[in-house]
């Protein structure tokens, strides 16, 4: 190890979350976590929605330790335990000759670790903070430890910690292949393709205020995978085929294709969580009435605009062909969600608000003023629903995991390796 004098060495990372639009729902292996289906998914842009993560590791450590998002939390959970493990037994030497540092192979062993990790989303808005979350804890712990390994085997690794983790060890489209082993090592994620092939994709999210304690997906998961007679059908009959059709329509950007099967994925993964003993309910009246906006927009325009897709609750992730079309979805969604009186627009539409400016929207009276869709037949009332949409991410496909270097950006002390 070094000598004696006392250090810490320290590596930060930033990890992207990822929306699936060809979902992962139940598992063949708990502990493993190895999937009954492959699924596809598009990575989010991370200067919207990330988690960094600081690792550090220091000979005066006693034991490892986590915080997250500012608290401290316990690391004795299998998932962690799993994640540390395999990265630990990939390690390799390290040297940092300006330190005087250096760590041979079997020290990894016996020295400790301490990790801080932030979402710059609130966890509480049920946005997948695990995915970020367990790639970014695993991508950085590969790069502290010099492990040798590509993302697809770091993918293996971090799917430990939660499946869908897995995926966002890339950027652009991923498809996360489930793999026939029963050691799960070749249940890894691979690119589709870059964030750069399809970056006309605009992608809103409208977070949905939700008083239901949800099922997390974990559990919901394993009682759809005991009880619903469906769910085999979908991951043998269903998803197989729909896999092969996304991926071309991801390669040739055949939004209709794209939109058809994404929407039609959501619905089906909704319908095996209500096949489910007791039914599983993540969608709620707002994610409905946003979905029939998208669908009567879809219709009347004769080909898809707009794609939609939901995870395990009510927020409803919109994906657009293109920016014109992002800036209409916009206004169709103000015009039904305007936000509470007297709210702030620029804390109810986050991320980029450039879409807000093609939409012509600048302050709360022209929300107000937005004339109802064309689509909306005159003789339906067109009805407004102040307050069930609590608000809105605008965002893009975006890039994988990134080393931040700076060490104003580290989240330990590099002297104490404690939070700052
Ligand atoms: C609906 O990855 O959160 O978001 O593997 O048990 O941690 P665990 O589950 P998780 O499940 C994600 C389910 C989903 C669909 C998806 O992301 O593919």
């Amino acid at each position: 190890m070094a000598e004696n004098k006392s250090w810490v060495l320290m590596v930060t990372a930033q990890t992207p979350t990822n929306i699936a639009v060809i979902k992962y729902w139940g598992k063949r292996d708990e502990s493993l976590i190895l999937p009954i289906n492959d699924s596809i998914s598009v990575t989010l842009d991370p200067s919207h929605l990330c988690t960094t993560t600081t690792v550090a590791v220091s000979p005066d450590f006693t034991h490892d330790r986590m915080w997250l998002n500012g608290k401290e939390i316990s690391l004795s959970g299998g998932r962690y335990q799993n994640c540390l493990r395999e990265i630990r037994s990939r390690a390799s030497d390290v040297e940092d000759e300006k330190k005087g540092i250096k760590i041979a192979k079997r020290d990894w062993e016996n020295l400790h670790l301490h990790i801080a990790s932030y979402n710059n989303f609130p966890t509480a808005a049920g946005l997948a903070s695990s995915a970020a979350g367990f790639a970014c804890l695993v991508y950085s712990l590969a790069k502290l430890m010099n492990v040798k390994e590509d993302n697809s085997h770091l993918s293996a690794i971090a799917r430990q910690g939660s499946g869908s983790a897995c995926r966002s060890l890339y950027g652009g489209f991923v498809k996360w292949i489930m793999g026939k082993d029963d050691n799960g090592n070749d249940s890894i994620a691979v690119q589709l393709v870059d964030e750069k092939h399809w970056d006309e994709l605009v992608i809103l999210i409208a977070v949905v205020s939700s008083r239901q304690k949800e099922t997390s997906s974990t559990s919901g998961m394993r009682e759809t995978v005991e009880t619903s007679p469906l769910v085999l059908h979908r991951a043998k009959e269903v998803v197989p085929k729909r896999v092969v059709e996304m991926e071309e329509a991801v390669k040739s950007r055949n939004f209709p294709a794209f939109a058809r099967l994404t929407c039609s994925d959501s619905n089906q993964f909704h319908a095996v969580c209500l096949d489910t003993s007791p039914p599983i309910f993540y969608m709620n009246d707002t994610s409905h009435r946003i979905i029939s906006c998208v669908e009567k927009w879809n219709r009347s325009e004769g080909t898809p605009q707009v794609a939609y897709t939901f995870d395990a609750g009510p927020n409803a992730v919109l994906i657009a062909r293109n920016r014109k079309v992002a800036a209409l979805l916009l206004q169709r969604l103000l015009f039904h969600f305007p936000p509470q009186s007297g709210a702030d627009l620029n804390s109810y539409i986050v991320g980029d608000k450039s879409v807000l400016m093609d939409a012509g929207i600048q302050d709360l009276k022209d929300v107000e003023a937005l004339p109802p869709p064309p689509e909306i037949k005159d003789n339906v009332p067109t009805r407004k629903f102040k307050g069930d949409v609590s608000y809105f991410i605008c965002t893009r496909p975006g890039r994988g995991p990134v080393l931040l270097t700076e060490e104003s950006q580290a989240l330990l002390n590099p002297e104490t390796g404690l939070p700052k």
